[in-house]
């Protein structure tokens, strides 16, 4: 079959493999294919078990793979036949050098950007899909100038919004598309290729176009303004443990207010992710870098808000299991950053677990998609870590239940056999309250939720 345009994707990550995947079972006109370095990833994404857990996404990919979706590692052949290209690489925060903990690594975006000057012999539209510190389209722009074929190539920046555990419909019914491009002749017509794509399935009032900086720097504020939520509620959780007050209460109260609204305004042990941590801390750095010191600080202590919870939950633990968790079995329910999802980049859980080992603990972790991803990030840490897909083994011998992740399956546990099978007294703390505390209270736990009052047998 002849297609009507070729488009390539490179990066087969959470990003790239689902976007594609919905662009390909939306638009079986167009070829997509998606390369990657990464071979064994490759190699998943042409199986039935896929390199990530994305609810309804093996339909979508099985859907479209082998009809005009394709994964692959030849990325110059990949380059040479695209019409389009989405950049969806990895930018994580830079670990080295200037910037180092703050800036966006832009190796292996910028590493993209020759490879496809050096297997062009066409011009292409480039789609920047990675978050971006606001003005990189200008140094993609300047790198592809430098073919010397005289091929032009447009920068479009089509940030993705997608959240993880819900990117399947996300994609499908996304609360809006965003296409930046500079605003010339060449560069609204690039837009427009791209809208087009969009809109085959995308209501037009949802696709919004704007200029390259606004697209780019829209997504760091995204992310900034939604974490700044979850750190706002979560600093008035610790003054509810203090006054009595409920925060659950609060949340309810508060985003009633239409203004407001209602979503992420849970209480949690806080958020994780690849995404929320780092791109504030870009954010941060870009207008450090500007000379903005205050709007810096500002937005900084939405991290120090996160890392404060975080903590905050650890010494709940020990110090209400008597200031001392040496030798006690302590099952983490829950690994994930959040439900619906095997991914632990920046999950609490690993903070959670790497204080608890310092104390001499003993973990029991158990999560139904991560335990492959929490091993790989607790290996090297000293002490003992039992990895269990059975909620019920990691609680057995347990003194203390400590939920990570907001999993469904957490609260459908039987928890009489639970506080059956643990050392007494024995101990709940909820970091995201999920579970129904009152009723463990009466089995005869100690329960420990976040923001609102302890339930406990101690007189
Ligand atoms: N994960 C999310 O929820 C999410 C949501 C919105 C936006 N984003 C952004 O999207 C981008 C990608 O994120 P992700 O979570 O998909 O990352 P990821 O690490 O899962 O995937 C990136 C992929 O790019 C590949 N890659 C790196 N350099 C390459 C190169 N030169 N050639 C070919 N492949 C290369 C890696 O091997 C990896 O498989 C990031 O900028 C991220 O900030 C992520």
């Amino acid at each position: 079959m002849k297609f009507k345009k070729n488009i390539l994707c490179i990066g087969a990550g959470y990003v790239g493999g689902p976007t594609m995947a919905v662009i390909a079972a939306k638009c079986p006109d167009l070829k997509v294919n998606v390369v990657d370095v990464n071979a064994e990833r490759i190699q998943a994404w042409n199986s039935d078990r896929l390199p990530i857990f994305e609810p309804g996404l093996l339909d979508v990919v099985r859907e479209a793979r082998g009809r005009n979706l394709s994964f692959s590692t030849d990325i110059a052949a990949g380059i040479r036949e695209a019409d389009i290209i989405f950049v969806s690489v990895n930018t994580p925060t830079k670990t080295f050098g200037h910037g180092a903990g703050m800036a966006s690594d832009l190796q292996y975006w910028e590493k993209t950007a020759y490879e496809i000057v050096a297997h062009s012999d066409r011009a292409k539209i480039i789609v920047e899909k990675s978050t971006l510190p606001v003005r990189t389209a200008e140094a993609m722009e300047r790198i592809l100038q430098e073919n010397k074929k005289g091929l032009r190539f447009e920068v479009v920046s089509n940030p993705e919004f997608l959240a993880e555990g819900t990117a399947v419909k996300d994609l499908l019914e996304p609360d809006r598309v965003l296409i930046g491009s500079r605003q010339t002749e060449e560069g609204r017509k690039a837009a427009e290729e791209i809208v087009g794509i969009f809109a085959r399935w995308v209501p037009g009032d949802r696709i919004i176009t704007t200029n390259l900086w606004s697209a780019e720097l829209s997504k760091l504020v995204a992310n900034a303004f939604l974490a700044q939520r979850i750190s706002s509620i979560n600093s008035i959780s610790a003054l509810c443990e203090k006054t009595g007050a409920d925060v659950s209460e609060i949340s309810y109260a508060v985003g009633s207010d239409r203004r407001i609204g209602p979503r992420f305004l849970s209480a949690s042990i806080g958020f994780g992710g690849s995404c929320f941590k780092k791109d504030i801390l870009n954010l941060v750095y870009i207008a450090r870098s500007y000379g903005l010191a205050e709007v810096a600080d500002y937005w900084q202590a939405v991290i120090r808000m996160n890392e404060y919870q975080q903590d905050r939950f650890v010494q709940t633990i020990i110090r209400e299991m008597f200031h001392t968790v040496v030798g006690k079995k302590i099952a983490l329910l829950g690994f994930a950053f959040k439900a619906d999802t095997g991914d632990t980049r920046e999950s609490p859980g690993i903070y959670v677990a790497r204080k608890l080992l310092e104390e001499r603990a003993i973990l029991a972790i158990s999560d139904p998609q991560a335990l492959d991803n929490a091993r790989r990030d607790l290996a090297g840490l000293a002490g003992e870590v039992d990895y269990a897909a059975d909620p019920y083994r990691a609680a057995d011998g347990a003194q203390a239940l400590a939920v990570i992740t907001e999993w469904r399956d957490f609260q459908a546990l039987d928890y009489e056999k639970v506080f059956a099978s643990m050392r007494k007294p024995a101990f709940v703390f909820d970091g995201r309250n999920i579970l129904d505390h009152r009723r463990l209270f009466e089995i005869g736990f100690n329960v420990y939720p976040l923001g609102k009052p302890s339930l406990t047998h101690f007189a």
